[in-house]
């Protein structure tokens, strides 16, 4: 996918701001606080349609203000179709544009296709599950749009059934909701055991290039229903919807539900042991970088294309050798990078690079090489 034009108007602390990038590589570059992953997250939630931080969508909108607007014009490169998308956020209400008309999330959900990395990443070998759970749910929507229909239906469904759980005389209600999750849940699960056999040969051969000498890597969808992680999507429902009901004690008493991909991991192992126990600071990074590299190559594998790339200061977080890797990884592919940087990027070649100066929410194009003294 490629970004021809985006024009933000009071998205946090950006009030009006257009932007031109390069095919190649665009840098935003100015000093903390001024509002570059700001204009990355503006982006961002037009390809993900959620925040790439999580806050609420009064933060999205600029203090003062009662409408945000990003629109972008973007080209599918496999189709060379074009198309305007804009994203209009309320306090209360967020709209959807496709070429001029209102249209729902599932029309509008893959349209443009963007991956980010950002510092926050960094956590996602040791960090909780919860941030493992979230790159794979967000590397499928990517892969597959129609992931997000099931994940809010699933959600959904896990909300109500969980309020339910409390009140008596529910079991009618229970049974309903149960069917709901079963059915999402199973495709979820389902979806996410075969991302992550597709993404283990990719992540692994990255792993070996990157950390050196690498020890084995392993990588595995760690489902609390676990013996059916290799099942059948049918058989999967059943034991699923048979796991809710047997559990629905227990869960009355705790008030929440105890089973199900809400709960699941994806589990990284190095020469047999979990990677938190094994793995140094060095081995957690570069599995953290292979695994984003093996996201980006799957899904322009899938899609035909390089998706957009979103890197948020990622040259102060990696170190030299490491942003090299990366780097040169994702000049492989060919496609549009969007990066953030305090400085500006000496290791890019000035024709490919647009460059804009972020100050205080403005965004203004300069000479992408310092101008001869
Ligand atoms: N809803 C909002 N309205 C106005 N300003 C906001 C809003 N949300 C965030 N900001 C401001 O945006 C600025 C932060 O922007 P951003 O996170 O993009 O900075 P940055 O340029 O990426 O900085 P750093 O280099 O530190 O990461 C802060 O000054 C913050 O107060
Ligand atoms: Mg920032």
């Amino acid at each position: 996918m490629r970004l021809l034009h985006a024009e933000l108007t009071d998205f946090r602390n950006i009030a009006c701001a257009s932007l031109d990038p390069s095919p190649r590589f665009t840098a935003l570059v100015g000093n903390n606080g001024q509002g570059k992953t700001n204009a990355l997250e503006a982006l961002y939630l037009v390809a993900a349609l959620r925040p790439l931080r999580s806050v609420s969508r009064r933060a999205l909108l600029r203090t003062g203000t009662e409408l945000a607007k990003i629109e972008l014009k973007v080209e599918r490169r496999s189709t060379g179709l074009v198309h305007d998308l804009g994203v209009e956020l309320t306090p209360t209400r967020r709209t959807l544009f496709k070429d001029g008309k209102k249209v729902d999330a599932g029309t509008f959900i893959g349209c443009a296709v963007a991956v980010s990395f950002t510092p926050d990443d960094l956590q996602l070998a040791k960090g909780s599950p919860d941030l493992r759970r979230k790159f794979l749910d967000r590397a499928l929507l990517n892969v597959r749009p129609s992931y997000l229909t099931r994940a809010l239906r699933y959600t959904k469904a896990l909300k109500d059934r969980n309020r339910v759980l409390g009140e008596p005389n529910s079991d009618p209600v229970l049974d309903a909701y149960d069917e709901i999750i079963a059915h999402e849940g199973a495709a979820i699960m389902a979806a996410r055991v075969r991302y992550v056999s597709e993404l283990l040969p990719r992540v692994r051969d990255y792993f070996e290039r990157i950390a050196t000498p690498a020890p084995r890597l392993d990588l595995a969808y760690g489902a609390r229903l676990r013996d059916m992680a290799g099942a059948e999507e049918p058989d999967l429902e059943a034991a699923f919807l048979a796991k809710l009901r047997a559990r629905r004690p227990v869960d009355r008493a705790r008030r929440t539900t105890s089973v199900g991909p809400h709960l699941d991991d994806l589990e990284l192992a190095l020469d047999g042991l979990p990677v938190k126990e094994r793995a140094s600071q060095g081995q957690h990074r570069a599995l953290v970088l292979a695994l984003k590299l093996a996201e980006i190559t799957h899904l322009a594998a899938a899609l035909g294309e390089a998706p957009l790339l979103l890197l948020d200061d990622m040259s102060s977080e990696l170190d030299a050798h490491r942003s090299a890797q990366l780097f040169e990884a994702v000049g492989a592919l060919d496609g549009q990078v969007i990066l953030t940087s305090t400085e500006v990027p000496t290791a890019l070649a000035a024709a490919d690079l647009a460059l804009y100066r972020v100050k205080a929410g403005n965004l203004e194009r300069g000479p992408a090489a310092p101008a001869p003294v």
